[in-house]
């Protein structure tokens, strides 16, 4: 008898850290995989199925444009409702800490569906930071059957907040899976952009600094302070490319623009798909984000990183030497990228491969996990 798993995902680092998990699922015996695509991002969650080659079984459509965060709960909450009822999994998996994530796992549980928690446990110990994520991954620990948390310190959160043990798996997290899976692949084809890609113009002889930027609680001042550093940096270093793949929510569009739009070594350009984006992180000299999983993968390719935030989630990057927390005032900011591109001693330090996150094998982990889980809880409710 095969149980039916049903991945539930909506948005670009959802569908990343999905997929992998989702081509040994996709093979694994005894396993019926359903994805759930709840349509959360439109144009950038595309982009990730085309690299995946990903085909999706039910394909929800929630975005509007500029949504609100209970605008966006209702339509999830509604349509994933109707989709569990005609499915009926026998379990549903979620991944991280967005809005897809929380309410897919609440309308689960709302249904008596039992529910599996990729890349559980990551804590900031505080709720307004990432707001709302650490709510939404918090909520989702509370009622998730099965959690499984990238390292020891995460599966350390959960046992602190009540998880019993036997229902944790420490797997190491997928987005290293997608990454090293991504790079082998090209290195292989010695791959570069096509000549009609903005990024072509990158030149050989110039380093280059990689942006991105789309928290919520940044938005505002926060944002505008970041803005004004990538400035005055640009016109530091008039001999550093500068590049910025800018997420499509309006409110991070706005305010990039507005500041950017006009500096010569800055180049804006659309989100870019993830072999793009690998491409861009390989080759960067370093790299500023506020992004949850640029935090995993920066270190993973041994680039250094300053993480444009007040807290982490994923303080175990902290430990290698290779990542720096520098906040969003604009002055900080510019100091610390000075010192990166001024000191060769300093880059050199925090030039090194460090992975906490994961060693590329963690969906196997997960699968093999989920199996024994399913047919234990096959086995608990035959005797019941
Ligand atoms: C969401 C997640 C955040 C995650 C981020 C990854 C929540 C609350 N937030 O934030 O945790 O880090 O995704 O990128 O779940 N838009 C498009 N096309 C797209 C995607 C977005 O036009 O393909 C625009 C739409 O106007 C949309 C807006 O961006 O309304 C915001 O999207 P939303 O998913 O609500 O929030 P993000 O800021 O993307
Ligand atoms: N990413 C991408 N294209 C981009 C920017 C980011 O493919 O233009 C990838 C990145 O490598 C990482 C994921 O998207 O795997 C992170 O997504 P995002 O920063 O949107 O969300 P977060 O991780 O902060 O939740």
């Amino acid at each position: 008898m095969a149980f039916t798993v049903m991945m539930v995902f909506g948005t670009r680092p959802e569908a990343i850290k999905m997929a992998p998990l989702a081509q040994v699922l996709r093979k694994w015996p005894g396993v019926d995989l359903n994805i759930c695509s709840t349509g959360q991002h439109r144009e950038m969650l595309e982009q990730v199925l085309k690299d995946f080659c990903l085909s999706v079984d039910e394909d929800l459509q929630v975005m509007v444009q500029n949504q609100t965060l209970n605008g966006l709960s209702k339509q999830l909450l509604e349509q994933l409702d109707d989709t569990y009822a005609r499915i009926q999994p026998d379990i549903v998996l979620v991944h991280g800490d967005t809005t897809t994530s929380f309410i897919a796992s609440l309308a689960a549980f709302n249904r008596q569906i039992p529910i599996g928690h990729v890349e559980a446990g990551l804590r900031t110990g505080n709720l307004k930071a990432p707001w709302p994520e650490e709510a939404n991954r918090r909520l989702t620990g509370v009622i998730a059957d099965l959690h499984f948390p990238p390292t020891n310190r995460a599966r350390d959160n959960l046992l602190r907040e009540g998880v019993v043990l036997e229902n944790i798996e420490v797997t190491g997290n997928t987005v290293i899976d997608a990454l090293l899976w991504m790079r082998e692949n090209l290195n292989k084809n010695q791959w570069k952009p096509a000549p009609e890609s903005p990024l072509a113009q990158l030149r050989d002889d110039q380093r280059m600094v990689l942006i991105t930027g789309h928290r919520r609680e940044n938005f505002g001042q926060g944002f505008e302070r970041i803005c004004l550093a990538l400035a005055e940096l640009a016109l530091r270093y008039p001999n550093v490319q500068f590049v910025y793949p800018v997420h499509l929510n309006p409110q991070v569009q706005k305010a990039v623009y507005s500041v950017l739009s006009h500096q010569t070594n800055i180049l804006l350009v659309p989100p870019q798909d993830y072999r793009h984006f690998v491409w861009l992180m390989d080759r960067a000299y370093l790299i500023l984000t506020d992004s949850g999983g640029v935090q995993e993968e920066a270190p993973a390719l041994g680039k250094p990183l300053l993480v444009l935030r007040k807290v982490t989630e994923r303080p175990s990057v902290l430990e290698g030497g290779t990542v720096k927390l520098v906040g969003t005032v604009t002055e900080r900011i510019v100091k610390e990228t000075s010192l990166l591109l001024d000191d060769a001693e300093v880059y050199k330090r925090m030039s090194r491969v460090f992975s906490p996150y994961g060693d590329g094998h963690a969906s196997e982990r997960i699968a093999e996990r989920l199996s024994r889980w399913l047919e234990e809880n096959a086995r608990r409710r035959d005797d019941s």
